[in-house]
């Protein structure tokens, strides 16, 4: 019998060890306790329901907006509210805090000064776009050149890594920077306008047109978040990968006309409607996309995982797009209150293609 084993049966027989065999025997298997911050959003949902089906024990602070599953400890404020965190999070003491609610400098800033010296590990959730655009070269590695002139959102996630890794080096703040890129699960039709809302689809749904950015053959990596989280819970507790950063995303890559196609044919439309419009011009009437189009989706977006592979050998994507896309149209369907739909996107979308028509006659593509 395994040290385990006899651990396992001694808390289980009328010996017990209560709280402290609970604790010598997680610590033994290597499970934990994790505080997600934020864990009900469309990629740490996925991730906190992979650690919990680890064994560990998740702890999840969000304002408590969205429903958490009871066997997670929920624990409520708001991120801005520096006081309200302080309080909430007093007398807790993880092993790991997974970050996806670091935007700014501050709010990194305020999980080091809580958590400092009571850690094992502190993922701090970033993006793939804080590497440089245009690519020097691809596929995208984590030591490919850093800084995304376009982005501010991009350049706020690098000066987060950076003051973490400062303080991993002075400090021995155990962080792990974590870079997703383009990620979805079933609360999301992934696109280049707004993923997070269902409008873009909804369009297809209509026969409205949509605009693709130039001629929709930029290739693009779309990753499913339970695919994700594979690689992410399996950096969890893993000491070598404290001062390290990866990004984790499929080997699949397709053109956005690949992409727009397949989102189609999920939602049954036959003929959708697509203008591609020059990347430029879309910025020029709605400068609010230069970011995320010239700084990311209007750019080739491909990645070596090799790293993440070789970390957690466990990791594969094994979600293709196809698979993906069906079961959000799906998901979506049937909880219609979950599709966030936006007028602003329709604006957008519609102010672009009307810019459009008058600059130049355009013929829409039929596929
Ligand atoms: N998806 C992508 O393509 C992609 C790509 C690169 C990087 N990322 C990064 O991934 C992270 C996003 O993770 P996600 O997709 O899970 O997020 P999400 O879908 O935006 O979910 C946000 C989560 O945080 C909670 N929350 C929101 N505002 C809060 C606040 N002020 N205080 C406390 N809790 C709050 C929400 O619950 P309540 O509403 O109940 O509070 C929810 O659990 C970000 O750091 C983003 O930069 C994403």
């Amino acid at each position: 019998m395994s040290v385990n084993e006899w651990l396992s049966c001694f808390i289980c027989g009328s010996g017990g060890l209560g709280v402290y065999g609970r604790v010598a025997t997680d610590a033994i298997k290597g499970l934990m306790q994790i505080l997600f911050i934020g864990g009900t959003g469309n990629i740490s949902a996925e991730c906190a329901a992979a650690a919990h089906k680890r064994g560990h024990q998740v702890l999840v602070l969000t304002r408590g907006r969205h429903e958490l599953p009871s066997e997670y400890r929920a624990i409520q404020a708001d991120r801005r509210d520096r006081a309200a965190m302080r309080s909430a999070l007093s007398g807790i003491k993880p092993d790991v805090v997974a970050n996806f609610l670091g935007y700014e400098l501050e709010d990194v800033r305020l999980d080091v000064e809580i958590f400092q010296g009571s850690l094992r590990q502190y993922v701090f959730i970033s993006s793939t776009t804080v590497y440089a655009r245009p690519a020097r070269r691809l596929p995208y590695r984590e030591d490919s050149d850093l800084g995304n002139v376009w982005w501010e959102y991009a350049q706020k996630k690098l000066a987060c890594e950076q003051w973490l890794g400062e303080r991993y080096s002075a400090d021995g703040f155990p962080v792990t920077i974590v870079r997703p890129s383009h990620t979805y699960s079933k609360l999301w039709v992934p696109n280049p306008v707004s993923s997070s809302s269902y409008s873009f689809a909804a369009r297809l749904e209509r026969s409205q047109p949509i605009f693709v950015p130039d001629d929709g053959k930029n290739p693009w990596t779309l990753t499913a978040a339970a695919d994700f989280a594979v690689g992410l819970v399996g950096l969890i507790g893993n000491d070598q990968a404290v001062g390290e950063a990866f990004h984790i995303t499929s080997d699949e890559v397709l053109t956005w006309n690949q992409i727009y196609a397949e989102i189609a044919s999920a939602l049954g439309v036959i003929t959708p409607s697509i203008v591609p419009v020059p990347t430029e011009f879309i910025c020029q009437v709605a400068p609010q996309m230069t970011g995320t189009l010239k700084g990311d989706k209007a750019q080739p977006g491909i990645f070596d995982n090799a790293k993440i592979k070789r970390f957690v050998p466990e990791f594969r994507c094994v979600k293709s797009f196809r698979e993906g896309v069906r079961q959000s149209v799906a998901w979506l369907r049937e909880h219609p209150s979950q599709q966030n739909l936006n007028p602003q996107v329709d604006r957008l979308i519609d102010d672009v293609l009307a810019a459009w028509r008058v600059a130049f006659t355009v013929h829409p593509i039929h596929r």
